[in-house]
């Protein structure tokens, strides 16, 4: 299986994926790592690791539509049997959600359907949320929402800030986010009805 991960900065997810692909010897290749910012911290590491790196510059274009176009025109380079949203920040169109349906995945940094949108740490906060959390999801076109494939639960503390919850979610979500990678390039995931179930049990 090919593997194309899409960044906007700093890919730690995408790393810890990078990492588990070769150490778990999954049955796939990260084929590329593509960035909308040409100063993403994550284009360092990926090409340290021998992979491919573009960047497409979402700056120079006019419109949404021919940011996307150009965008799935570089990945579909590649040919993905999967792509993978990890810190990607930009909203995509329906139309490029369409041609990539069922082989895109995003990581929210919430318990969706819980928090789609931005700021989900300081929201869950102020919400006086006692659980927060993290969601692998696979991408529709609607903003934060489609098939869970899975979560992570974390405590929020009385004396928590946006930064001490947002980095105990992060390092949940390097594990949830490989293990839902290696799941779908295993073809162990069923989506029936919008809901997936791993076939494993895990
Ligand atoms: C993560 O918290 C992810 O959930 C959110 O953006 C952050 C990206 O971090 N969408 P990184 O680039 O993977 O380090």
């Amino acid at each position: 299986k090919r593997i194309v991960i899409l960044i906007s900065g700093r890919g730690s997810n995408m790393e810890a994926i990078v990492e588990a692909c070769a150490a778990e010897r999954w049955p796939a290749e990260v084929a590329a790592v593509i960035s909308n910012r040409p100063d993403a911290r994550g284009l360092q590491y990926a090409a340290s690791r021998g992979i491919p790196t573009d960047t497409v510059d979402h700056r120079k274009y006019d419109t949404r539509e021919a940011f996307d176009a150009e965008l799935a025109r570089v990945i579909d380079r590649h040919a993905p049997d999967l792509v993978v949203l990890a810190g990607f920040m930009r909203i995509l169109t329906a139309r490029f959600v369409e041609h990539y349906a069922g082989r895109l995945i995003n990581i929210h940094p919430s318990l969706l359907p819980a928090f789609p949108g931005l700021h989900t740490h300081r929201r869950a906060i102020e919400a006086g949320c006692k659980l927060a959390g993290a969601t692998v999801h696979f991408v529709t076109a609607e903003l934060d929402h489609g098939p869970i494939i899975i979560q992570a639960v974390e405590p929020v503390h009385p004396t928590d800030t946006e930064d001490t919850l947002s980095q105990r979610i992060l390092a949940k979500e390097h594990v949830i986010y490989p293990r839902a990678v290696r799941w779908i390039v295993r073809d162990e995931l069923e989506v029936r009805n919008g809901i997936v179930t791993h076939r494993e049990g895990e």
